[in-house]
């Protein structure tokens, strides 16, 4: 690890892939996506039709994904077995199989060295689930960043109208609960705030007051 590592962790839609760019971009850095990582593990798997209630059966598979980051024009793109699926894992689909997938112990351990081995050259800014808890325990700044699940079912509702797609408010809500419970309640590395970060509650913060905070608490 190089020392200067920003981790941000929190729960889906509380805008962390927003602000960490931000973040990575002013302080020159490099932003990882590890919820990408996640993704394409899962679309993996659905393009494999493996069974997701099917803990071990995901364990066997998941060694065939190869996933592999790579930056063009500093946009992280993520590849399975060669091919760039960033395009392709934003369904809601996905993130419900991904959500799945990702308490597989076997799928973190793969998937947590790849994303060390990301910092150990580079200063990163990393944004996930267990980022500042398992991934980068010695990260020099640990943000942990929330919202309430209405603010950001509408946050991913917006989105979704503003790139063209279909999208029922509702529904996105009630899948951001369900998303929430699996990620908090799953024996691996569940979500958690860790002891030594910051709690930022982005409710009612503009995005730039956000990284305009975050800016604020890196000290070099
Ligand atoms: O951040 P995201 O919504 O793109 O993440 C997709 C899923 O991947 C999420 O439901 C939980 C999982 N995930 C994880 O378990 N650990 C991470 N570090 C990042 C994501």
């Amino acid at each position: 690890m190089s020392g200067f590592d920003i981790a941000i962790d929190g729960p889906a839609g509380a805008g962390k892939s927003t602000i960490a760019k931000l973040v990575a971009k002013e302080k020159n850095m490099i932003y990882v996506d590890t919820g990408a990582m996640y993704r394409a593990m899962a679309l993996y798997m659905l393009r494999n039709k493996v069974d997701l209630e099917d803990r071990d059966a995901i364990a066997g598979k998941c060694q065939g994904a190869e996933i592999t980051i790579k930056y063009q024009d500093g946009v992280q793109c993520v590849f399975l077995n060669g091919e760039n699926v960033n395009d392709l894992i934003r369904t809601e689909e996905v993130s419900i199989a991904a959500s799945k997938t990702s308490a597989v112990p076997e799928v973190r351990k793969k998937l947590v060295s790849l994303q060390q081995e990301l910092a150990i050259t580079e200063s990163v800014v990393m944004d996930g689930r267990d980022i500042g808890t398992k991934v980068l325990p010695n990260a020099r700044l640990k943000i942990f960043l929330t919202a309430s699940t209405k603010v950001r079912a509408r946050r991913r509702f917006d989105e979704l109208l503003e790139k063209g797609m279909k999208a029922d408010l509702m529904e996105i809500e009630k899948d951001i609960k369900e998303r929430d419970r699996m990620d908090m309640t799953r024996a691996e590395s569940p979500l958690v705030q860790a002891p030594d970060s910051v709690l930022l509650d982005t409710s009612d913060m503009s995005i730039k007051e956000v990284a305009d905070k975050i800016i604020s608490l890196v000290d070099w």
